[in-house]
């Protein structure tokens, strides 16, 4: 039953690769699959500054196997004291693919992130005078509103009269977690796109809390109802160009994990691509996997898809993936789909 598939070689629109050892032990995970990937701005302190990210982007590149073909797209962290010019600047010099919005609050180490987007109006207005990119975690934070409605409560208060007040501004609404945000990213007038991780695509909310209380899959957004996922499934299998992959692969050690008040992240960037074949086998639709992970988020960013390739194969015998990655700090537990997978990644 062995079964090849052959498409372009993916890239990652949303990873977290920290700094330190941690940086040092996920970094070959994703460069031994993905040729490019959006990199998250929240370290501690964040990457603020032009500066920063060159820094930062050193340090990634430093970082790299000797062998590994990998560009780092660096994003810089939205704050109310960034400084337009800079972020001009350094899209201008090429430092830069996008900026990240946090809402203050949202998630992990968004402590700096943005109180009101009153105070990051001329930011923004650079950003949509110059064509670049706005990647959106999309919460609100209130207090009053339940951590299963924030993505919907943030597309209605906030995502929208922005994109009617700077209707230039490109967006993209990032990891995807309710029919809400696919009916939006599918049908709103103007530039607009959205990501969708691999685990919203493998899990609802029942896998983390029927039978017990799985920390490793507590991630922000947080995991919907089962008919979200479904339109997840549904947006990112239909190969419309609006959808593509960004696994928000975030790594945290599982001591900050599995413990009274945990981490919110999942660690998926190993077997991502092994996870998203069978889901798109699931859905009769691996001719649209290429269009998900290769080829829609190079068309949104303005790039050419990857030359290289990756080639899946489908065996009896499923991939022994690791449970846990040993780094210089200790494990760290890799998302487990809940079964096995067939679909083996040829180096
Ligand atoms: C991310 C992290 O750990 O940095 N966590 C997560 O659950 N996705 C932050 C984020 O992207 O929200
Ligand atoms: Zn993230």
């Amino acid at each position: 039953m062995t079964r090849t598939l052959t498409i372009r070689r993916p890239d990652d629109w949303h990873l977290h690769l920290r700094d330190g050892a941690m940086l040092q032990s996920v970094l070959p995970e994703t460069a031994r699959h993905f040729a490019r990937a959006i990199i998250m701005p929240n370290l501690v302190p964040p990457v603020v500054t032009a500066k920063d990210a060159a820094a930062y982007r050193d340090l990634i590149l430093a970082a790299l196997p000797d062998n590994a073909d990998f560009t780092p797209l660096m994003t810089l962290y939205l704050t109310e004291g960034t400084d337009p010019a800079d972020v001009a600047a350094a899209f201008a010099d090429g430092l830069i693919t996008a900026v990240k919005l946090y809402p203050a609050g949202a998630t992990t180490n968004s402590a700096s992130g943005v109180r009101d987007l009153n105070n990051a109006r001329q930011v923004l207005e650079k950003m949509a005078e110059i064509g670049l990119p706005l990647c959106i975690h999309g919460e609100v934070t209130t207090h009053e509103v339940d951590i299963f409605d924030r993505e919907q409560v943030f597309l209605e208060t906030v995502l929208d009269p922005l994109r009617r007040d700077l209707p230039e501004l490109r967006v993209t609404l990032e990891h995807i977690t309710t029919a809400h945000g696919i009916d939006y990213v599918r049908d709103a007038p103007g530039d607009i796109a959205g990501t969708i991780t691999t685990h919203h695509l493998m899990i609802n909310r029942n896998h983390m809390l029927v039978g017990g209380i799985r920390p490793h899959y507590y991630c922000l957004p947080i995991v919907k109802r089962a008919e979200h996922q479904l339109a997840l499934r549904k947006a990112a299998t239909s190969g419309h160009p609006r959808f593509f992959l960004g696994t928000d692969s975030a790594p945290h050690l599982d001591g900050a994990k599995e413990t009274a008040c945990g981490c919110a992240g999942v660690f998926s960037a190993p077997n991502t691509m092994s996870c998203l074949a069978h889901v798109f086998e699931e859905a009769a639709a691996l001719d649209q996997l290429e269009a998900f992970a290769s080829l829609n988020g190079p068309a949104r960013y303005g790039l050419a898809p990857n030359d290289a390739t990756l080639t899946l194969e489908k065996r009896a015998e499923p991939v022994d993936y690791p449970r846990k990655y040993h780094t210089p700090d200790g494990p760290l537990t890799l998302f487990d789909p809940g079964h096995p997978l067939h679909w083996h990644i040829l180096d």
